[in-house]
């Protein structure tokens, strides 16, 4: 089931994010979130810097790692979450896949998906893609898969390239929760913000669970909420606004 919940802007869909996940954090005395890395989930790690939330009963794992990066390689996923939260807040353990495993990739996802049984995720944040991936499942991932290795598509590296001196340095694979790892989590929170994510968010909404468009997929969980702000709803029609954001009150 999908709730919508509207903000005005970026800094607004970081707060509500942020009060959700805190709410998580205070239910219980052993939780485990799911973290994502990219530029949406940025306020929310600083509103975990600045408020300084109690962390140290809280697991993490993060959805994803390119494949042949070190963890201290500035542009890995790890230490990314190290310099925005990791590095800032007590964690109880935080767990990001191993981009240079030393044997392979394959066995990086295998051992991740042993992590992922010890440890259910509470709740998992996720960005989305433009092409409307999530986590690295680029459209044609299968809903079944566990963890593993895959293959970024040119969007993907194309939009990734920001972060990078030229395009060429983008790694062209990544290790990746899969489908099936995302969906077993109890709850799940998706945040998009700006017109480039309006697609996505309007093909999430209207279609039906396909694979061409992984985040459909979060169609057959029963309980997703996603914060979304104007620009990235504006392709929603005033039907499915109602519709949807309903849902959430
Ligand atoms: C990152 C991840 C990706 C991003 C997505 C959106 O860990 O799994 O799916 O969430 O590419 O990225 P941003 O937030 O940079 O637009």
């Amino acid at each position: 089931m999908l709730k919508l919940v509207l903000a005005n802007d970026e800094k607004e869909i970081s707060q509500k994010a942020y009060e959700i996940m805190e709410q998580e954090i205070n239910s219980k005395d052993d939780v485990t979130l799911g973290l994502a890395t990219g530029s949406s989930p940025e306020g929310i790690y600083e509103l975990f810097r600045t408020k300084k939330p109690k962390t140290n009963h809280v697991t993490t794992v993060n959805l994803d790692e390119y494949l042949g990066l070190e963890g201290t390689h500035p542009k890995s996923y790890r230490h990314f979450m190290n310099e925005k939260l990791f590095n800032h807040l007590p964690f109880k353990e935080t767990f990001v896949p191993d981009g240079a495993h030393p044997i392979s990739g394959e066995e990086a996802a295998k051992e991740y998906d042993a992590i992922l049984n010890d440890h259910p995720v509470d709740l998992q944040l996720l960005g989305i893609g433009e092409n409307g991936h999530i986590a690295f499942n680029e459209p044609g991932a299968s809903f079944d898969a566990g963890t593993n290795v895959t293959d970024l598509t040119e969007s993907t590296i194309n939009a990734n390239s920001r972060y990078f001196k030229t395009k060429d340095e983008v790694p062209t694979q990544a290790v990746t929760m899969g489908i099936a790892s995302i969906l077993k989590a109890k709850k799940i929170l998706l945040i998009a913000s700006g017109e480039k994510k309006a697609k996505a968010i309007k093909e999430l909404i209207e279609l039906a669970p396909t694979e061409t468009m992984p985040a459909t997929a979060l169609k057959n969980h029963p309980d997703v909420t996603i914060v979304v702000d104007k620009k990235a709803a504006s392709l929603l029609n005033e039907k499915q606004l109602k519709q949807y954001s309903k849902m959430s009150s």
